[in-house]
């Protein structure tokens, strides 16, 4: 799959996303704003990898690319913006339908929870996963993949979440790791078991919490299925009793912890903070206090617009907030067929600032070194830097800002994974 030697040359822009030297850690506060842009820039790429990263007239000037021009592969990059691959850290792929009838009734003015309440919403999903056979769910989550890459993106957290038995979430999980065989850029696996208590067990939540805790995690952690247990906790999902139980049964098996947080109601954050969670997500509702408990710790708050544009609320969470308190923040599509089918990072990054008040240069290192830091992939992903994996997204605009001004356009000319160009347009 590595191609031999890519040379981006010409790049009008290219945004190096390195971080000021020394520092390591999840970017805050007024360092989500530092892109580190080149003009006229290139960038090297040899057996997967980036090498070198500088001035196009430097890189040319370079005794061994002087030699081995030949065997370059050259792309000119003149007018046009070069970033880090997108990496989109939260994303619900394992899903067979959409759910049109949800779509509509929340036109006609049903909320999210009382479409659950009514049989709608997750639950609806389930019946079609259970029976689905893995290949025709691997099918659904590598198509997903291919258009993530279209639009940019290069690395994809992906869970299950849409069978809530144990077969069936290991199947999906099992469906992840095909559809990641067949698909060149990078797959985190999340077991979200704990997405809903399906209605077999309504009324005994604390039973299928048990099945999550002693059958679910134990096996996905066995047969290295999964790398994060992720936990739905609110509302007529788990409670912050369960999400613990859930952690550390995650934790005794080896496996590390990330959580829906504060979509629809307020949790405490800090009884969790023991377990090291990658991150909480969504974060609509979160209070002070935890806010200033989350600037002292590595967890990276995931804000997900696109859930609140499609349910369309009117609140977004209070990005402002977090970014200004000095919480680390990162952007995520949550692609799901409930609250938010799109693959588009760029359409996050838009609402991002046109709904959260975030800069286009903030937006950008949220879908790219936060989103890498928050699936702890922050070493290899994330920054165009020597060293790190060469996953790169090439944009058909002059300027960054265009990339969330263009909304419901895809700008992305050329997505390359692994140092081989996968997209080109
Ligand atoms: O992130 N909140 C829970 N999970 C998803 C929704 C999943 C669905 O509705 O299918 C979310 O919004
Ligand atoms: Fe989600």
């Amino acid at each position: 799959m590595h191609s031999e030697a890519l040379l981006l040359a010409n790049i009008g822009q290219l945004l190096t996303i390195r971080a000021a030297s020394g520092y390591s850690g999840p970017r805050r506060g007024t360092d989500l704003k530092h892109l580190g842009v080149l003009k006229d820039a290139a960038v090297l790429c040899l057996g997967g990898k980036i090498v070198s990263v500088g001035m196009t007239k430097d890189a040319l000037r370079d005794p061994w690319l002087k030699k081995n021009r030949k065997k370059l592969t050259e792309i000119d990059c003149t007018s046009k913006v070069v970033l880090p691959g997108f990496v989109d850290s939260h994303t619900h792929p394992v899903f067979v339908s959409p759910r049109l009838v949800d779509f509509e009734k929340r036109i006609e003015g049903a909320s999210y929870e009382q479409i659950a309440e009514a049989g709608g919403g997750i639950r609806s999903s389930l019946d079609v996963v259970r029976r689905a056979r893995k290949q025709v769910l691997a099918d659904k989550v590598l198509g997903a993949l291919h258009g993530m890459a279209v639009h940019g993106t290069t690395t994809v957290e992906t869970k299950s979440g849409y069978g809530l038995t144990v077969e069936s979430e290991l199947k999906s999980l099992e469906a992840i790791r095909n559809a990641a065989s067949r698909w060149p850029g990078t797959v985190v696996p999340t077991l979200l078991g704990a997405h809903v208590v399906p209605k077999e067990f309504q009324g005994c939540s604390q039973k299928y919490a048990e099945i999550v805790c002693k059958e679910m995690i134990p096996q996905a952690a066995r047969r290295k299925l999964a790398r994060f247990v992720d936990v739905f906790c609110d509302n007529g999902a788990f409670t912050a009793e369960e999400t613990e139980q859930i952690f550390a049964a995650a934790e005794e098996n080896g496996l590390s912890v990330r959580a829906h947080m504060g979509q629809l109601s307020e949790t405490r954050l800090q009884p969790f903070l023991r377990f090291n969670p990658a991150s909480f997500d969504h974060m609509d509702h979160v209070n002070d206090d935890d806010i200033a408990q989350l600037t002292g710790h590595d967890t990276v708050a995931t804000l997900v617009p696109g859930a609140n544009y499609f349910l369309g609320l009117k609140d977004y969470p209070n990005a402002r907030k977090l970014i200004d308190a000095g919480v680390p923040v990162a952007l995520a599509t949550d692609y799901n067929p409930g609250t938010s089918p799109t693959l588009s990072m760029p359409m996050a990054m838009s609402l991002a600032c046109t709904h959260m008040k975030m800069l286009p240069q903030e937006t950008i290192a949220a879908a790219t070194i936060n989103g890498a830091w928050a699936l702890r992939v922050a070493d290899r992903k994330g920054s165009i830097e020597p060293g790190k994996d060469a996953d790169l997204a090439v944009f058909a605009v002059e300027d960054y800002r265009e990339i969330p001004y263009w909304f419901g356009v895809n700008r992305c000319a050329m997505t390359v994974i692994g140092g081989s160009v996968v997209h080109k347009r």
